[in-house]
């Protein structure tokens, strides 16, 4: 059976941006694939970030992945295993410091910490943040990687470590991980639809997918449609991503019968809000009935994720145990 790994950061909420468009489809690959799912503590400290709530942070991240369907069994949470540092480290010494600073994501976020935080403290972490990436796939000799457009610049450079480690060995040790590419919708923020939907724009610019009723109603119902010329025939962003949301969620019914008014040129805004919340709503109370259910039952939870993290080090260790022979350091059976 063939292998994929993915991550997340744990930083706090998860909404509806980042379940359609990734854990969604991590509930769907596990069907076919052997799984690797990580929760990426260490990634989290490479910007400014709150030490007291980091590991709450994980913890939510990790209920609020089973409460929607990923099996605890894949999951595991990167600080338990230190392999994934140490294979960063000799991986360090394997990518171009070059290629590390003209990275796409090392720009924009060096950027975002000098004109969000008062520091303009930029940690070489942040610099380094895709040798540990490179680290996360690599370890498990993942062959797919599911990714956005946003991280492909990362797989490039995982197979770049990849191929200038196998060549520095002389062995073909690690197998090239290819992208997985799933057609998933891109969720706009309802207040703002020319964003993607996300927690860093503030409270009005993402839908958690545990929130109540009540607010998910609101926020479908002030969501903006009109905005800006629209050419004669074209379906302006806001009404794109409800009807995305509405299809998203499973109403694909009402999807195209709204769809078909909207043809007509008879679509009223009120009833397309009114069935995107509906579905919205059905989809997230089951989410939100399960989370519930782990929560009263934390400690076990904890205790499973420790468990199958401690599973997944097997093979991380297997790996590093390998590479530092390959690459000429001290095992404790070496002379
Ligand atoms: N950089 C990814 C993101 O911001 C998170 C991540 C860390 C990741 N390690 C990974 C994704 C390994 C895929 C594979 O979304």
């Amino acid at each position: 059976m063939k292998s994929v790994l993915s991550c997340i950061q744990p930083t706090g909420d998860m909404h509806l941006g980042n379940y359609f468009g990734a854990v969604k489809n991590w509930v769907e690959l596990q069907q076919k694939y052997k799984c690797f799912y990580g929760v990426v503590d260490y990634h989290a400290m490479t910007m400014p970030y709150s030490v007291d709530k980091l590991r709450n942070n994980t913890w939510e991240l990790i209920f609020n992945l089973l409460a929607v369907g990923v099996k605890a069994e894949n999951l595991f949470i990167q600080s338990l295993i230190p392999e994934h540092a140490e294979l960063s480290w000799i991986f360090n010494c394997f990518c171009s410091y070059g290629q590390l600073t003209r990275m796409t994501q090392f720009k924009d976020k060096s950027q975002q910490v000098s004109e969000t935080s008062k520091e303009q403290f930029i940690s070489v972490g942040l610099l380094d943040y895709p040798v540990l990436q490179s680290a996360d796939i690599l370890i498990y000799k993942a062959d797919y990687v599911p990714v956005g457009k946003d991280q492909e610049q990362h797989l490039e450079l995982t197979r770049d470590i990849a191929l200038r480690f196998n060549n520095s060995v002389r062995k073909e040790y690690f197998v090239l991980p290819d992208a997985l590419y799933t057609d998933t919708p891109k969720i706009k923020s309802t207040a703002d639809p020319s964003k993607k939907m996300s927690k860093s724009a503030g409270d009005k610019h993402f839908i958690s997918l545990f929130q109540d009723e009540k607010s998910i109603r609101k926020q479908i119902k002030s969501a903006v449609t009109d905005v800006g010329d629209l050419k004669k025939g074209e379906m302006s962003e806001g009404v794109l991503n409800l009807f995305e949301l509405l299809k998203a969620s499973g109403g694909t019914e009402a999807y195209n019968s709204l769809m078909e008014d909207y043809n007509a040129d008879n679509l009223k805004y009120v009833d397309l809000k009114e069935a995107t919340a509906n579905q919205l709503i059905d989809m997230t109370n089951e989410f939100k009935d399960n989370k519930v259910a782990i929560e009263k039952n934390k400690k076990d939870y904890k205790y499973m994720i420790k468990q199958s993290s401690g599973e997944i080090r097997k093979r991380a260790q297997q790996t590093v145990a390998e590479v530092k022979d390959l690459v000429g350091l001290m095992n404790v059976k070496f002379d």
